[in-house]
């Protein structure tokens, strides 16, 4: 039955009487499927054009031998009809051929109601004919569901032909709004029936707040981009400022020479950093080219320098930038501009390329966490005090610092933590403070003091997703489904100890 067809039929109901006081007493809906008759109700009633009642009763229904019975007459009076009239009757073997299983139960109550009896190994009537009772009532119980005759119930029930079942109907009348006509529902307000005025003369369709929705099938973050908001938030909560970190391309100006690394750094080789063919150099360079030029050859604030001849050209190279200490370089160079000094607090997260032979754990490029912090009169156990603080927050404790080398700090060092599964120190980062001939030309008064450090921020991703190879999460090989199975991150302090695979 169509939807469409029980709506107009309880519309026309309701139309000609004062209401349905029970679709179970209605021959139409009787019939129907209960569901589908409540889903038309409710469809109606959110309109107002119905109301309702959700009626639940506990009444007697045919079981499935029951049903048999309604149709086919009890098993006695089957028995009974199988016997003919007269004093020669039948012989039992015959009707329990006939019946099988049935015949012991319809010779049993045909003897009980007097209706036949044993004579020698036949049956014979004792009557001429017999009324079926018990299809009787079960007819009418399988129309009404109820029964009037109590010790008849009792019987059915005790022979296991009814059984107790629950019936849902519905009590329906007219709502406020009803109408024997069903207008359509507009399900959109769209721009032509705001242009035409439509929309006044227009019923829209109330909004389910309850519908499930179609799942959303993108919008997936990868494992890297949610261990990046991690880091930010720590950063935030620490009250760091995030760098535009979106110039990938970058001068060997900014990328090296600003950083104080000699022009003939082993890193600024075609073997470990990418030039850019096309355009190969960049624009003019800013103003301080002379003082970075001047550190390079004769150094500044007592310090010597590298006493080569600093080359423009070479510094005009453009590279993909190989690490984001670029990024604060041009950070510590706009602060230099505000007067007075005020204390800085800078963070990136974000790519860098190096031109390294792919492996399992390297790629060409990879994304690094790098934090600044400059600040007057700030000492070297500062950066080791907040290095223990920043670490904390991730649940690492008990570092260690190497002395190490950067061309662009001094001191320099190598940040260590103990690694339980590896039963040793792993280094987890690199850090330092800038030195004077990176500083004072990017502008910087001589007593502005700047720590800064970095890490990877694939190392911690890898071992918080349990991916050990670096291709399973970047590149064309990455499973999408892993993409949007795997969980979100929480760098708290249990998960960073599980992140770097430290215990205290
Ligand atoms: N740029 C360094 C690296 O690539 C990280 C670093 C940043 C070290 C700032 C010291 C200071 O490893």
């Amino acid at each position: 039955v169509k939807a469409e067809e029980i709506q107009s039929k309880i519309l026309s109901s309701l139309d000609k009487t004062n209401g349905i006081p029970n679709t179970a007493k209605d021959s139409y809906f009787k019939s129907l499927d209960i569901e589908q008759v409540e889903n038309v109700l409710k469809s109606l009633s959110s309109r107002n054009m119905v109301a309702y009642k959700r009626l639940e009763e506990e009444v007697w229904d045919l079981t499935k031998e029951g049903q048999e019975i309604a149709e086919n007459g009890s098993h006695e009076v089957r028995v009974f009809n199988f016997i003919p009239t007269g004093e020669e009757g039948i012989p039992l073997a015959e009707v329990q051929k006939n019946f099988g299983k049935i015949a012991a139960i319809g010779q049993g109550k045909a003897f009980k109601n007097k209706w036949i009896k044993k004579n020698g190994s036949n049956l014979v009537r004792l009557v001429d004919s017999v009324e079926d009772q018990v299809q009787k009532s079960l007819i009418i119980l399988q129309e009404t569901h109820a029964s009037s005759d109590k010790a008849a119930l009792k019987e059915l029930k005790s022979r296991k032909l009814v059984e107790p079942k629950k019936l849902v109907s519905f009590q329906i009348e007219k709502g406020p709004e009803f109408s024997l006509e069903v207008k359509k529902q507009a399900t959109d307000l769209t721009l032509e029936m705001l242009q035409s005025g439509e929309w006044k003369s227009l019923e829209f369709k109330k909004y389910n707040f309850d519908a499930e929705g179609i799942p959303t099938a993108g919008g997936h973050l990868h494992p890297l981009l949610k261990v990046r908001e991690e880091f930010r938030q720590i950063f935030f909560e620490m009250g760091f400022e995030e760098m535009p970190s979106n110039c990938f391309v970058d001068s060997s100006f900014w990328n090296f020479d600003t950083l104080y690394v000699p022009q003939q750094h082993p890193a600024r080789d075609l073997q470990d950093t990418f030039f850019i063919k096309d355009p190969a150099t960049c624009g003019p360079l800013p103003d301080f080219i002379d003082k970075v030029k001047q550190a390079h050859e004769s150094g500044v604030d007592g310090s010597i320098g590298y006493r080569y001849d600093w080359s423009e050209a070479e510094a005009k190279k453009l590279v993909l930038r190989t690490h984001t200490t670029a990024v604060s370089g041009l950070m510590l160079n706009r602060l230099s501009k505000v007067k007075p000094f005020r204390p800085a607090k800078y963070f990136s997260i974000d790519r860098v390329y190096r031109n390294e032979a792919v492996d399992a754990t390297h790629l060409a490029e990879f994304h690094q966490v790098e934090g600044v912090i400059a600040d007057k009169n700030m000492t070297l156990g500062h950066l080791i005090s907040f290095m223990d603080i920043f670490f904390k927050k991730m649940g690492i404790t008990n570092l260690r610092f190497k002395p190490a080398y950067n061309p662009y700090t001094e001191p320099s060092l190598e940040i260590f933590s103990w690694h339980e599964g590896f039963q040793k120190w792993v280094e987890i980062g690199n850090s330092g403070m800038f030195r004077p001939e990176m500083l004072i030309p990017l502008g910087l008064d001589p007593d502005v003091r700047v720590a800064g450090w970095g890490l990877s921020l694939e190392r911690p991703t890898m071992i918080k997703y349990g991916i050990d190879n670096i291709r399973a999460l970047v590149g064309h090989k990455v499973d999408l489904s892993m993409i949007k199975s795997n969980p979100s991150c929480r760098l708290d302090k249990k998960m960073g100890r599980e992140v770097f695979g430290i215990q205290e």
